[in-house]
């Protein structure tokens, strides 16, 4: 087994410019990436500041689920944002960290999905299902675990964790028909430390291009990898068919009534078939 290497997501973020993960902390293992970058964002921590780990021992998703994270496959990846937002204002966040983690597998994914190479289009389209899954042909390649930490009306920090499935080619039983990863879908020459620059870049140029303007910059792209349109879902007690996300970042459902209503934040049941 391979360790991250501190050293090369270093000299991959300098290459890059990336305005995030400086202070860097690779660890070998940890508990959380999310737990240390939020331990540390309350002791003063510096927009930027960066935790990744090779192993997590309770990676943690959103709705209190385990995250899967054995050593030395994948990015756990964790980074503290302090965005001059009120609070009000920081909910889309969620959104525009998906579409940056989004933009990098896109990317990478492209030269596996060149003519002549094999494995159909579709099975490895790039989507977002609200609010911030990545998923590769229905089935999740990252989760992001955003935690706010206000302080009134202000927010003094943003914890924005990263797991992304690179290397895993064996899931466990539970999640296997779910979850995918990189190198199953054909990308398994790229190292975790480039993947973890190119992340913390896309992550950094969004939240800047986010509290510059809003959600607007990033409309095309909401409306361009919704995987959602158009399924049955209920969320929050809302049933219908998703039809887009609205300016606020809320996803829109249109009842059976014809009604269309937005949805601020909940679990995402979509009816299968
Ligand atoms: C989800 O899809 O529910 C979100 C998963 C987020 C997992 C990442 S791995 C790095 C960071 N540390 C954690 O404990 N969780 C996030």
């Amino acid at each position: 087994m391979r360790r991250l290497d501190a050293e090369a997501i270093e000299r991959e973020l300098s290459r890059l410019g990336a305005s995030l993960g400086r202070p860097l902390s690779v660890a070998v293992e940890t508990a959380s990436t999310n737990d240390d970058a939020r331990r540390v964002a309350a002791a003063g921590a510096p927009h930027g500041a960066a935790f990744l780990a090779d192993a997590q021992t309770r990676g943690r998703g959103r709705g209190g689920r385990a995250w899967h994270s054995p050593p030395g496959e994948n990015l756990y990846l964790s980074v503290v944002l302090r965005p001059g937002l009120p609070a009000s204002g920081v909910s889309p966040i969620a959104l525009v960290m998906g579409l940056a983690v989004a933009s990098v597998v896109e990317r990478r994914l492209a030269p596996a999905r060149r003519p002549g190479a094999s494995g159909d289009r579709a099975a490895s389209e790039v989507r977002l299902k609200w609010p911030n899954d990545v998923l590769v042909g229905g089935r999740k390649l990252a989760g992001i675990l955003v935690e706010a930490q206000l302080r009134g009306e202000s927010v003094s920090s943003v914890i924005v964790g990263v797991g992304l499935n690179v290397g895993t080619r064996s899931f466990p039983p539970e999640l296997s028909a779910r979850a995918t990863s990189l190198s199953l879908l054909g990308v398994d020459d790229v190292p975790r430390e480039v993947l973890a620059a190119e992340l913390l870049q896309a992550l950094g140029g969004a939240a800047t291009r986010f509290e510059a303007g809003g959600l607007a910059p990033f409309a095309d792209d909401l409306a361009r990898l919704d995987w959602l349109r158009g399924r049955h879902v209920e969320v929050a007690g809302v049933a219908g068919v998703a039809a887009g996300i609205d300016p606020a970042g809320h996803l829109l459902i249109r009842g059976a009534d014809g009604v269309l209503r937005g949805v601020a934040a909940g679990e995402v049941c979509v009816a299968s078939g």
